[in-house]
């Protein structure tokens, strides 16, 4: 028996390449995915066994397709995780329908597209579905629009489609994790998140929490403490957090405004 094959988005980045590392380790057989070929290859060589790469700018309909008939190719794809991810932290007025257009793509609409082409594959594997969300999937953040926005809309179509395949043999899971030491991280960024306090987990911690999701018979998962309470108490009482996040919002400002 060959090991069940995982597709693996955004591989190359920092979370990917922690998750891509743990799940070889767990015998995955794992399909690696992004742009970068020399990224991928270096990757390639870590995961040892039988480990493939593909490269594919995931914004273009053709490549997801010859991905996915790739993936079809080893075997078909057991475990999908869609995890490449944008990210643009600019005021709401400064930022271009371009980048409006592009983050949207490549955070929310890709990893649908994803959903629906790797679905006979996942179905046919009894596989699982995971999509990596964010706590900005649940708490809405200022000068995090766009991210917040394709964020929420992730996980509002995750929770819809694992409900919808409730009674089907494929799992369909959401992984929330709080800032993470990566580079989709910038320099204002991490010095925000320095001044407010806020802790930035290792990319290790992440795939740990994917691992321990998939074995469990969660659907979700959001990665710490105080984010995970922030959360719950923005859904049960949003003007909690909005009252906590003005009184941030000088020091946030002072990163990002012009
Ligand atoms: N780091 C955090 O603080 C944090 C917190 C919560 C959630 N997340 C989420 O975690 C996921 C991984 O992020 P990360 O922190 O690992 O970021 P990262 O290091 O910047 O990695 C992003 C990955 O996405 C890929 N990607 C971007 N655009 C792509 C495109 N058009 N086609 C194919 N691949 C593309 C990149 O590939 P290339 O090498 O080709 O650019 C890269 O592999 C994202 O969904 C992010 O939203 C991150």
């Amino acid at each position: 028996m060959s090991s069940p094959v995982c597709v693996l988005t955004g591989a190359t980045g920092g979370i990917g390449r922690a998750i891509a590392l743990r799940l070889a380790k767990e015998g995955w057989r794992l399909l690696l995915v992004g742009r970068n070929v020399k990224q991928l290859a270096a990757l390639q060589l870590e995961c040892g066994n039988d480990a493939e790469y593909f490269q594919a700018d995931l914004s273009n309909s053709e490549s997801r397709d010859d991905l996915a008939k790739f993936a079809q190719q080893i075997g078909g794809a057991t475990l999908l995780i869609n995890n490449a991810g944008v990210n643009v932290m600019q005021g709401f007025s400064e930022i271009s329908e371009q980048q409006i257009d592009h983050l949207l793509n490549i955070n929310l609409h890709v990893p649908i597209k994803l959903c629906q082409l790797f679905l006979p594959q996942v179905t046919r594997n009894k596989g699982t579905i995971v999509n990596i969300g964010s706590s900005f999937g649940s708490i809405g953040y200022p000068y995090q629009t766009l991210y917040c926005a394709s964020k929420f809309g992730l996980r509002g179509m995750t929770e819809a489609l694992a409900r919808e395949l409730s009674h089907s043999d494929v799992k369909v899971l959401y992984l929330a994790p709080r800032a993470t030491d990566t580079a989709i991280n910038s320099p204002q960024v991490r010095a925000m998140n320095k001044e407010l306090g806020n802790t930035m987990d290792p990319p290790e911690k992440v795939a740990d929490a994917l691992i321990d999701l998939i074995k469990s018979k969660k659907r979700r998962r959001f990665i710490g403490f105080p984010e995970t309470l922030f959360a719950r108490i923005n859904g049960a009482f949003p003007s909690l957090v909005d009252n906590a996040i003005a009184k941030q919002l000088p020091k946030i400002k002072s990163f990002f405004a012009n």
